[in-house]
């Protein structure tokens, strides 16, 4: 198994407080991580901290082999985040706004837009604005624009966040078959264990900063930490 993430005793402090405190995680090619934790807990702080946004206190990340900053920058064009809430012009359709992303990101690959949205659920949305979307098709409208860069690594924050069950089960199933077919490796934030348990293989609890334990799904199971949500 080859190592996406590893951080080593990351910490991000404001004002002398450890807001995420000497977090060691470890997420392996093909997870799909579940990174749980109340609000505040430090999820985003985190992830802004493995795409470069924020910059760590102390600690050290390897991101795909390398701990070295300057060659993640290299290394960031390999990872797709979508972070806090997924934007898009509300004006314009899905295709539309899948296009203009292209040409600002200067992407030249060939590959389809109607592929991506294919991928994402979105093939029938036709010029239908994107402000009458439903808030489950603008986060689906966010990983099709993810897709577009062929990351290796993707990272969602809170993606379910907000989402009826259908909703919820609609992005579960196209984080799934991404993950199958394209083997694309995830981490995904959520605040809550149920929200997620169905779709990932690895969780992380998160406490104040602390990442209180890193488990496998099979030993969640175990441990029914979920009251039995769960099932077998
Ligand atoms: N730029 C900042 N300056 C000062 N404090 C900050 C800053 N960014 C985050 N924090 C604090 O760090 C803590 C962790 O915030 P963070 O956004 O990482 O939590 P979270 O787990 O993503 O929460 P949520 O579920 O609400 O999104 C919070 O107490 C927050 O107030
Ligand atoms: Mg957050």
């Amino acid at each position: 198994m080859s190592s996406v993430l590893k951080t080593y005793n990351l910490t991000k402090s404001y004002k002398n407080t450890n807001v995420v405190n000497k977090l060691n995680m470890s997420i392996e090619k093909g997870d799909i991580y579940g990174f749980i934790g109340k609000d505040g807990a430090g999820k985003t702080t985190t992830i802004k901290m493995i795409t470069g946004l924020v910059k760590p206190t102390r600690g050290q990340i390897n991101l795909l082999g390398d701990i070295n900053r300057n060659k993640q920058v290299e290394n960031f064009k390999r990872i797709g985040a979508i972070i806090e809430y997924p934007g898009s012009y509300g004006n314009l359709s899905a295709e539309e706004n899948l296009k203009i992303h292209k040409k600002l990101m200067g992407i030249k690959d060939k590959s389809s837009i109607k592929e991506t949205l294919k991928m994402v659920g979105l093939e029938d949305v036709g010029r239908k604005p994107v402000r009458k979307f439903s808030l489950g098709m603008k986060q689906r409208l966010g990983i099709a624009r993810v897709l577009l860069h062929k990351p290796e690594f993707i990272i969602l924050d809170e993606p379910t966040n907000g989402l009826d069950p259908v909703g919820i089960k609609e992005i579960r199933e196209i984080i799934l078959e991404l993950n199958s077919k394209r083997e694309i490796t995830f981490l995904i934030s959520s605040n809550s264990l149920s929200e997620v348990e169905e779709m990932v293989n690895k969780v992380g609890i998160m406490r104040k900063g602390n990442l209180l334990e890193e488990i496998s799904y099979d030993e969640i199971q175990k441990k029914n930490l979920t009251g039995g949500k769960a099932s077998a």
